[in-house]
């Protein structure tokens, strides 16, 4: 909790730590030192994941933290890694997230995995500052012969579902990227 109170443009309370974590306690993770001296965890990740609008599984990151000693060593892109296997495992199609606009560290490390600049969100942020939201569009799973799983009538569970499922991922692939310099457009 120190983790995220301490770094974090937006003061989390308990209350929101605790709701990702009820929910979604398999999507966030911990980085320990490896000399076991200290049971104090140096960096963390929680993120959540649901449907956004009904038709696209997104998945979200909400707090990300190193601590200032530890850094620049790849624990954070380890970290993001490992929350977005667990979410693609999930069947996420995409990934958001917001930073500060000028939050040159966190800007570039999401680049450096592949996240894009959909939007600037106009003072997002309490403190009155704007915001990025980055997106990382996921590909569909391929099956061994490098079809598309999902295009396969009725192969789901829940048919209603599976093509719920098609119809947004094919309008993943298809996503107009936005970059506008002010917006004060609703947060969706
Ligand atoms: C952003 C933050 C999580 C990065 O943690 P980290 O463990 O140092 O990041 P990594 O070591 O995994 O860095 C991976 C890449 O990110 C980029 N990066 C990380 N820190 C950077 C910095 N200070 N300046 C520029 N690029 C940076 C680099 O591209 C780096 O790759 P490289 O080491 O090959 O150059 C950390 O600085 C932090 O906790 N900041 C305060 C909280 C915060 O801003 N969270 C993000 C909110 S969305």
């Amino acid at each position: 909790m120190e983790l995220i109170q301490s770094e974090l443009s937006e003061p989390y309370v308990i209350y929101t730590f605790r709701y990702f974590l009820h929910q979604w306690p398999h999507l966030a993770y911990l980085a320990f030192p490896d000399d076991l001296q200290s049971s104090e965890p140096v960096g963390v990740i929680v993120c959540k994941q649901s449907m956004h609008k009904d038709l696209t599984n997104r998945g979200y990151i909400a707090m990300l933290s190193v601590r200032k000693e530890w850094r620049k060593r790849g624990i954070a892109s380890t970290l993001v890694r490992n929350a977005i296997e667990a979410m693609k495992e999930d069947g996420a199609e995409e990934i958001v997230l917001e930073t500060e606009y000028d939050n040159y560290a966190a800007l570039s490390l999401y680049d450096s995995l592949g996240f894009i600049r959909e939007k600037r969100l106009y003072r997002f942020y309490l403190n009155g500052k704007d915001a990025f939201r980055l997106v990382l569009c996921l590909p569909p799973p391929e099956s061994d012969d490098g079809s598309d799983v999902t295009g396969i009538p009725g192969s789901g569970s829940d048919s209603t579902r599976s093509s719920h499922s098609i119809r947004s991922r094919r309008r993943a692939l298809y996503r107009a990227i936005q970059v506008s310099p002010y917006s004060d457009e609703e947060d969706n």
